[in-house]
């Protein structure tokens, strides 16, 4: 069995080196790569302008094992500049979690970096309500002990053009860098917009009569103790179903992995991270533009044929030696909107001059306002973009490095509970259907992907898919007892099913429950007419007779669903949770937890004004009480939210 890939975030292997220099820290937060791409763009650009100073990128978490490393290290730092992405319910990324963690619980430390001179880039979408809180915090941190800020933080928008964010920024950094390493000496470099190197793999072809016949690279057993997302686990589907009725124009999947025998655990309100495939047709629109066979076999390296590593911009690490058309199924991101820096490399392939042209022009500051509109509003994928260049065709190395990002695995909060549902990982998942404005029906890759998943009950060739668990603190409270309360409409009640089953297995263990409330929300129920009988059955309200259940064994004490679309006006579920205020406060009173969960922009945002006003009226507490009671819900771990 082939290896599996290797892990996707690299280890810093340049030597540590003390020849005098000045030497800047290049830090990074990173999750699918954006913010280590700038950090070692701006690295390498960096390098080239102050020769007489060196520039280190270092992934956080592999920056320190502990926390007094963490600070031994940061200690000794003059210069420092971090790059921090900010993900779901204003959290930082997996590699940058623990270094956050730390370092917000300082506040005792008092002005120790005093010797440190540090700027702040961040990752975020404006559409979020944390907007870039990772970033404006460390930012803010780093201040208030001690260090001296070069710039104001960088707020990157991935919403808009985050590579036009950094190139804007930067122009800011270099004057105080100039300041900082030159000495009086000219840069030797001239600053140019943000476009990252076109980099490119090595490629090596093998015989495609090697190929295997079943193009498999994954074992079930990975080798691996601990299964992540670099180290992910096989796992067939076991079960797939539809949950919204015939007549519902979406579609809602319920899925279970498989995970017998694998060694993989996890707990209630925990994430899956699944990696899944792009369609047949649109792997076969690929091939069609790049004008390739699916057949050539061969692998991808990023080092010289000598072992020295190649030069350039960072590269993830390879995927294992394929066929081009299983590398386009799972490792091409083809649907997202290109960024800049893959319409440079398509430009440096076009062998029509005006093609070339007007790409470069896309990608160029002149033509920001176009891009914006023609790529970004439109949300025109990378497969529409070069159809629209038909004379662009790069080569594998140049296609996987700098024009087709690496497919990324997506994230579930998982519906089951391991004391109901020990060897099964279940998925809830609405289908991503639309039409986008410049007219492609967009086919969300995951959704797609499980909704025409082969379950093993219908056949032995079922479909799978490599997936691990990440850990959350989405948590029932340890103590039974404890009264809870649960906000999720649509998919937001995938978690709530789980902590649903758990409770019902401490029950049926002797366990006594408190009280707890379930507020459901979907679109309508539909009346079907049969021999004169009038049955009333739901068109979206998923998993109804297991919510019913579970309020009859008792696991549940109350279900409200809100059907937003049957009335004259929308009823959601914080206008129920505003009719149960005084029940909702009860329970608060007595110590209960809340938890929300389901869409971040919308639905997240007015539940927790919701949460406000109740708290407000049936504490008669003042605006500031109001606002310092629902913080410390959250800071005690009692409002929790799993929002995206
Ligand atoms: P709608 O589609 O009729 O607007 C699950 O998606 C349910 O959440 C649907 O009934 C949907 O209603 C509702 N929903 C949409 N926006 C919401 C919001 N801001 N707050 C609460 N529920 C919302």
């Amino acid at each position: 069995v082939p290896a599996p890939p290797k892990p996707l975030i690299v280890k810093d292997l340049e030597p540590e080196v003390d020849d005098g220099k000045k030497k800047v820290t290049i830090f990074f937060g990173t999750q699918t790569g954006t913010a280590e791409g700038f950090a070692k763009a701006l690295a390498e650009e960096a390098k080239a302008r102050y020769e007489k100073a060196i520039f280190k990128t270092v992934d956080l978490d592999d920056y320190a094992d502990d926390d007094d490393e963490y600070e031994e290290k940061l200690k000794k730092e003059s210069r420092a500049i971090f790059f921090l992405a900010t993900y779901g319910d204003g959290e930082p990324t997996d590699n940058a979690a623990r270094f956050y963690k730390w370092f917000t619980e300082g506040s005792e430390r008092g002005e120790w970096l005093k010797g440190l001179s540090y700027a702040v880039f961040g990752l975020g979408n404006r559409q979020y309500e944390h907007f870039n809180k990772i970033a404006i915090v460390v930012d803010k941190i780093l201040g208030n002990q001690g260090g001296k800020q070069l710039v104001p933080v960088g707020l990157g928008d991935d919403d808009q053009c985050m590579e036009d964010d950094f190139a804007a920024w930067r122009e800011l950094l270099w004057p105080e860098l100039d300041l900082l390493l030159l000495d009086g000496d000219d840069p030797t470099g001239v600053s140019t917009p943000y476009t990252a190197a076109v980099a490119e793999y090595r490629v090596v072809l093998h015989d495609p009569e090697d190929a295997p016949l079943e193009d498999d690279n994954w074992s079930n057993a990975n080798g691996h103790a601990i299964y992540d997302a670099q180290h992910p686990c096989r796992a067939n589907v076991a079960v797939r179903r539809e949950l919204h009725t015939p007549a519902s124009d979406r579609s809602c999947t319920h899925l279970e992995f498989n995970i017998s025998g694998t060694g993989l655990a996890y707990g209630t309100g925990d994430h899956v991270g699944v990696y899944c495939e792009n369609l047949s047709e649109i792997v076969e629109e690929a091939l069609q533009l790049l004008g390739l066979s699916p057949d050539i076999y061969f692998s991808i390296h990023t080092d010289n044929e000598d072992g020295t590593p190649l030069s350039g911009s960072a590269l993830p690490p390879p995927f294992p030696l394929s066929t081009l058309r299983t590398a386009l199924t799972r490792y091409a991101d083809l649907l997202s909107s290109p960024k800049k820096f893959a319409l440079m490399a398509l430009a440096a392939h076009a062998t029509d001059p005006t093609e070339a042209d007007r790409l470069r022009h896309l990608a160029s500051p002149s033509g920001k306002d176009e891009y914006a509109q023609w790529i970004i509003a439109n949300q025109r994928s990378l497969l529409e973009v070069m159809a629209e260049f038909p004379s662009a065709k790069p080569p594998l190395g140049v296609f996987f490095a700098s024009v087709a990002p690496r497919l990324q695995p997506r994230y579930y909060s998982i519906s089951s509970s391991p004391s109901m549902s020990p060897s099964r990982i279940h998925v809830t998942c609405a289908l991503v259907l639309e039409k986008t404005p410049a007219g492609r029906i967009h086919k969300g890759v995951c959704s797609t992907w499980m909704k025409n998943a082969v379950p093993l009950e219908k056949s032995h060739d079922c479909s799978w898919a490599p997936i691990f668990v990440r850990q959350s603190n989405f948590k029932l409270p340890t103590d039974t007892k404890v009264p809870i309360i649960m906000i999720g409409p649509g998919t937001g009640l995938a978690p709530f099913r789980g902590f649903l089953q758990e409770r019902l297995a401490q029950k049926e263990a002797g366990a006594e429950l408190g009280s707890s409330v379930l507020f459901f929300g979907c679109r309508n129920r539909q009346m079907v007419v049969m021999l004169l009988l009038v049955l009333e059955c739901s068109v979206d309200f998923i998993y109804e007779d297991e919510l019913n259940n579970f309020v009859e064994s008792g696991a549940l004490s109350e279900l409200f669903v809100a059907f937003s679309r049957e009335g004259p006006t929308k009823e959601y579920v914080q206008h129920k949770m505003i009719q149960k205020a005084s029940d909702i406060w009860n329970m608060i009173s007595q110590g209960g937890y809340l938890y929300v969960c389901g869409d971040a922009k919308g639905m997240a945002k007015d539940v927790h004004r919701t949460l406000h006003t109740i708290v407000q009226e049936q504490g008669s507490f003042d605006n500031s009480k109001t606002e310092s009671f629902v913080k410390s819900l959250q800071m005690n771990g009692r409002y929790l939210r799993d929002v995206w």
